[in-house]
């Protein structure tokens, strides 16, 4: 039986990609596998391309300043790259949960960071309001949406600052206006792929404005320079992001998955908010269309809840160790019936009560 896959990430991925993805690796290329044949071979350079027209194409961002770049590193590897690329002086940071806290040490290194607001000090559970960002800056970083916590910025400033925002994962979930980020990036391994590549969306006008001296696999433009292959890139990561990419855009795109999605977020915190036995964890206006994070008010019952979500084929709810409780993250690839499982499950729990 297919399992209903909640998990944070690594991820659901559509049948189709697994399928297509796992026949790649046998025989990719006239017999050959996609592991093991050149990175620089016409038919790797064509999957290259084809990613990267696909990511700048779906985010509405083609012939427009921006180049798509897949890099290796993870997400966590852009938190000092872009300080490398982009800080000379003074950037500012929304503190919004643990990735944005690991983005703003690292970029402590570089220069002078600015922590414009904090929700630190109630773990997290809503996105901070009303900031001042201050004038003079090499850039303002934000995190879209909060993998651990269950929350997600619905707004975005608008600033004469390059706007840097870890999407990791929320990107193409929901419809935005992309032109309004300098600089975009997401590790695959939410809504695109397994892990191992990052997908890095950069203006390149926001370049070439530091003094540093940036070492070479860090340097964007070296990068942009060797169309993403200064090194041996990771083909399997990226060839899967390019099957994902190409359902989504099957699908008719960011727009159409949106659909989804809110189908599948009111679904979820609807029985959050009227099964008296759960307790939504984040604010309700910053919840998260991607990771619902909620807590059982009754411990007496986690062990007959858990065997529940065993026996109906639900995997990952489990939440993170920094929030407890349960998270059900519900990726561009879960399917919504998926959802109408895991909601039976909860509310046959509150019948058994
Ligand atoms: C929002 C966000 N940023 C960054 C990361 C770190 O990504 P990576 O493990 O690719 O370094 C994660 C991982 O879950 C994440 O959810």
């Amino acid at each position: 039986m297919k399992k209903h896959n909640f998990s944070a990430g690594p991820c659901v991925l559509p049948q189709e990609v697994l399928e297509k993805s796992a026949q790649a690796v046998i025989n990719f290329d006239d017999g050959l596998s996609l592991i093991e044949i050149s990175h620089r071979s016409k038919a790797f350079i064509n999957v290259m391309e084809k990613a990267t027209a696909l990511a700048l194409e779906l985010l509405g961002l083609e012939g427009k300043g921006y180049k798509a770049l897949f890099l290796q590193g993870g997400a966590s590897t852009q938190f000092l790259a872009t300080a490398l690329n982009l800080l000379e002086s003074r950037a500012a940071y929304l503190n919004t949960g643990t990735w944005s806290d690991k983005a703003i040490k690292e970029a402590k290194l570089y220069g002078d960071v600015i922590e414009v607001a904090s929700s630190k000090e109630a773990n997290f559970n809503y996105i901070p309001k009303g900031y001042k960002i201050p004038s003079d800056l090499d850039y303002f970083h934000c995190t879209s949406n909060n993998t651990i916590f269950g929350t997600q910025m619905k707004e975005f400033p608008t600033i004469d600052a390059p706007l840097v925002c870890d999407m990791s994962s929320d990107i193409f979930s929901r419809t935005l206006d992309f032109t309004k980020f300098d600089l975009i990036y997401a590790g695959a391994q939410k809504n695109m792929g397994p892990a191992g590549t990052t997908l890095v969306v950069v203006k390149e006008d926001v370049l070439g404005a530091v003094s540093r001296k940036i070492p070479s696999m860090m340097d964007y433009k070296v990068h942009i320079d060797k169309g993403s292959m200064f090194n041996t890139p990771p083909v399997f990561p990226i060839y899967t992001s390019m099957l994902t990419l190409e359902w989504l855009k099957n699908l008719g795109g960011i727009a159409a998955i949106e659909k989804e999605n809110e189908k599948k977020a009111t679904l979820m915190y609807s029985e959050i908010d009227l099964n008296p036995l759960f307790k939504g964890f984040a604010a309700k206006e910053d919840r998260s269309k991607m990771n619902a994070t909620f807590t059982l008010e009754n411990d007496n019952l986690k062990d007959t809840f858990e065997t529940m979500l065993k026996e109906a084929g639900i995997s990952a709810v489990n939440g993170h160790r920094s929030v407890g409780g349960y998270r059900a993250s519900m990726y561009n690839a879960l399917p919504l019936d998926s959802v109408k499982v895991l909601v039976e499950v909860m509310s046959e729990l509150e019948s058994k009560a």
